[in-house]
């Protein structure tokens, strides 16, 4: 792994499970963050799957000190170039296109591309890339795909997204290869357009209990 991700790897395990966030309204941003946070989910991944994305994700930087603002759903070089303009700690992929492979590996900014096969992974290897996010984990065979690849591949490193929540996230995580694991369950669409930050608050401090004894 380069430095830039021996930098991501560490960040991604420190925040154990990393919430992968679509914001509709802008002013959820902020107050979703904050309840986060308060639950111990600090490394948070915006996805650039709505208009408020960029937005969103700045008014967390400015706002939520104590937040690590990452910016996911980096689809081509024009995305990866948005969220280093914002200053955003780190990029993720759903997948790695030759274009974008090559733009990340020249970018500052440390970056996970997405791979679900042998040849996806072996196309971001030959671009630099030891950290990779594993989509969509459970649709693509699972734990047992996760350890099949272990074997061409023992140093690679995981963060699996997809399909994964509160009843699997440990065994996820007591791979050796997995270095986090990433989703949306932390912070379902309902809760955040209800405003139920008390309940996202609730479920991050029971999950890291769990998974993250202290
Ligand atoms: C992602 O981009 O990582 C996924 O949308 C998360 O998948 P999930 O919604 O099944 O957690």
């Amino acid at each position: 792994m380069t430095t830039k991700q021996e930098k991501l790897a560490a960040l991604l395990r420190s925040g154990c499970v990393i919430p992968v966030l679509t914001i509709e309204r802008l002013e959820d941003a902020v107050p979703l963050a904050k309840a986060l946070v308060a639950g111990g989910v600090r490394v948070l991944e915006v996805t650039l799957r709505t208009p408020v994305a960029i937005p969103a994700a700045q008014a967390i930087m400015a706002e939520v000190p104590d937040a690590v603002v990452g910016i996911g759903t980096i689809l081509n070089p024009a995305d990866l170039a948005r969220a280093e303009d914002i200053g955003a700690r780190f990029g993720i992929s759903p997948g790695g296109t030759p274009e974008l492979l090559k733009a990340a590996a020249a970018s500052p900014l440390p970056f996970a591309p997405g791979i679900a096969t042998a040849s996806e992974l072996m196309l971001a290897l030959a671009h630099g890339f030891g950290l990779v996010k594993f989509f969509p984990a459970e649709q693509s065979g699972g734990i047992k795909a996760l350890r099949a690849l272990a074997g061409p591949f023992p140093d690679m490193r995981f963060c699996p997204t997809g399909g994964i929540g509160e009843a699997n996230a440990a065994t996820w995580l007591a791979e050796p290869n997995v270095v986090a694991v990433g989703g949306s369950w932390l912070c379902p669409t309902a809760d955040i357009r209800s405003g139920n930050w008390a309940g996202i608050t609730a479920m991050c401090n029971r999950a890291l209990k769990s998974l993250k004894p202290a």
